[in-house]
């Protein structure tokens, strides 16, 4: 985009987005990134519109996203305090919104050097985030590689071999790629590690195969009912990861990140590092698997205590 495009976008952006249309916009809601911050990021990011207008879809996403960097800040500024450049990992990054968001923010906002890397299996997604890197011209360095989670090994990434990875996050990536991505951040000793899970398919994969033969468990009920067993397998391997993270010396809350009606996946769970481990959450573990028939998930394996 030449110099007078991207001026002629701006006020274009700017005659749109009136003081009355913002208000209706945030809705009483104190977003960080408003459409007026940062239009020519929204508008590579594909949020904004030649016309400055943002599709429903489209506010959404920048909804979501506003939600996310909200519940991020005080770790992330807490990180900015201690580390001289901060380092992320989007893992599942996909277009990558919420990492040019997040550098945008490191950028204009809390003014403190990070180090941003973004890795997806689809190496499309990982081209065209290449290119909007290099268009937006972004000071804070990124760095994005075809990958999958679990073959991702930092040390080929970090800048000086002393670098450690601060923070994990991923957003919405599928199935147990959501437990690649946390025991990554656990073998890493990642201090802040956030995931929203998406389409958890693998207890429930169990729960058909075996926990139907099972003839006097308590949950057999309930592995013979093809939805509950499916909604109620999500929140289990969700528990689970969370007695993982826990048992790893991790502080653990879960929260839904976004209004409700926006996506019906709606977790979060923010995890912060407070030491190497915590016997009692591991023992609650234990407890917690009895009571699901011994079915464990792939992250047990990954990170045994
Ligand atoms: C639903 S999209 C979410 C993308 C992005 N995090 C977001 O919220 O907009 C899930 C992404 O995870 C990627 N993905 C799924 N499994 C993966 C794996 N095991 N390793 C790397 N990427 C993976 C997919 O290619 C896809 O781009």
């Amino acid at each position: 985009m030449t110099q007078r495009t991207a001026e002629d976008f701006i006020s274009k952006v700017n005659s749109h987005w009136s003081s009355d249309r913002l208000k209706k916009f945030t809705a009483g809601h104190k977003y960080l990134l408003l459409p007026t911050s940062a239009p020519l990021l929204l508008k590579t990011l594909g949020i904004m519109n030649n016309d400055a207008t943002i599709s429903a879809d489209a506010m959404r996403k920048f909804i979501q996203v506003n939600h996310l960097i909200a519940q991020f800040r005080p770790f992330l500024e807490d990180l900015n305090e201690r580390q001289k450049i901060v380092n992320i990992l989007d893992a599942g990054c996909g277009s990558s919104v919420l990492s040019f968001v997040l550098a945008w923010c490191y950028e204009n906002m809390w003014k403190h050097p990070s180090y941003m890397v973004g890795i997806d299996s689809n190496v499309k997604l990982i081209e065209k985030n290449i290119k909007n890197f290099n268009d937006l011209k972004i000071k804070g360095e990124m760095n994005f590689a075809q990958s999958a989670i679990s073959d991702f090994d930092w040390k080929t990434f970090s800048k000086d071999e002393k670098g450690r990875l601060h923070a994990v996050i991923a957003l919405h990536a599928c199935d147990t790629a959501t437990d690649d991505a946390i025991s990554l951040g656990i073998r890493e000793k990642a201090d802040f590690i956030a995931v929203a899970p998406c389409c958890q398919a693998e207890l429930a994969s169990y729960w058909k195969k075996d926990g139907t033969a099972m003839k006097d468990h308590a949950l057999t009920p309930l592995f013979h009912n093809p939805h509950l067993r499916r909604e109620m397998a999500a929140h289990t391997t969700d528990m689970i990861r969370v007695l993982v993270l826990r048992g790893h010396g991790y502080e653990v809350t879960t929260t839904e990140f976004t209004m409700s009606h926006a996506t019906p996946k709606n977790t979060l769970i923010l995890a912060v590092r407070r030491g190497n481990y915590h016997k009692e959450s591991q023992r609650e573990l234990d407890e917690f698997l009895k009571w699901n028939g011994g079915f464990e998930i792939s992250l047990n394996k990954k990170v045994p205590f």
